[in-house]
């Protein structure tokens, strides 16, 4: 059984959102070819809060945490980010940038001890990334598009996942 993490960040419907029809074409075709387990997250439905003070001084924390501080990082369900094997994320580009919402969302990804070592060695399982992208404009091959892709590859590769595909 392989476990699909799929992420849409778009505040459009289905019908009308380009990335949310994207990102669901790739989970049919993984589901074709496999037999899947499939944990969606709408982010705009999910209220991710934004992290604060409170959950650096825990997440980047390299002593062992207290019971209190461990509870900091309850407000982020990170286990099937952890666990998935494929990661299928709709992303529209906004302001030349990806969305905010998703911004948070890979931001409460990097937590010592639990995806990442002291030494930044990965803690989760290998998986396939795939990036179903949308823009109002068509940037292939230009500037813009290896900065958009770029950001992601810079925020996967420090977690040392590097099958990311657009
Ligand atoms: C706030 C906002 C910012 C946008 N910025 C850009 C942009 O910088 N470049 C671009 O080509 N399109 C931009 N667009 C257009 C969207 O990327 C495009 O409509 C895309 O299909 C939206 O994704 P969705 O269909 O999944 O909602 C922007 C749209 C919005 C709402």
């Amino acid at each position: 059984m392989k476990k699909i993490l799929h992420i849409d960040s778009s505040p459009r419907i289905s019908l009308d959102s380009i990335s949310k029809q994207l990102s669901q074409k790739i989970v049919n075709i993984l589901s074709e070819k496999y037999d899947v387990e499939v944990i969606y997250k709408d982010l705009h439905k999910e209220k991710i809060p934004f992290i604060d003070n409170d959950w650096v001084n825990v997440a980047y924390k390299k002593t062992p945490r207290t019971d209190k501080e461990k509870k900091v990082l309850e407000c982020f369900e990170v286990q099937s980010f952890i666990d998935a094997d494929f990661m299928v994320m709709g992303s529209p580009m906004y302001d030349f940038n990806i969305p905010s919402i998703l911004k948070n969302y890979i931001e409460h990804l990097y937590i010592s001890g639990i995806t990442l070592d002291y030494k930044y060695k990965s803690l989760v399982n290998p998986k396939k990334i795939y990036i179903a992208s949308s823009a109002g404009w068509n940037y292939k091959g230009k500037e813009v598009e290896k900065d958009f892709e770029g950001m992601f590859r810079k925020a996967f590769e420090f977690l040392r996942l590097k099958d990311i595909f657009f």
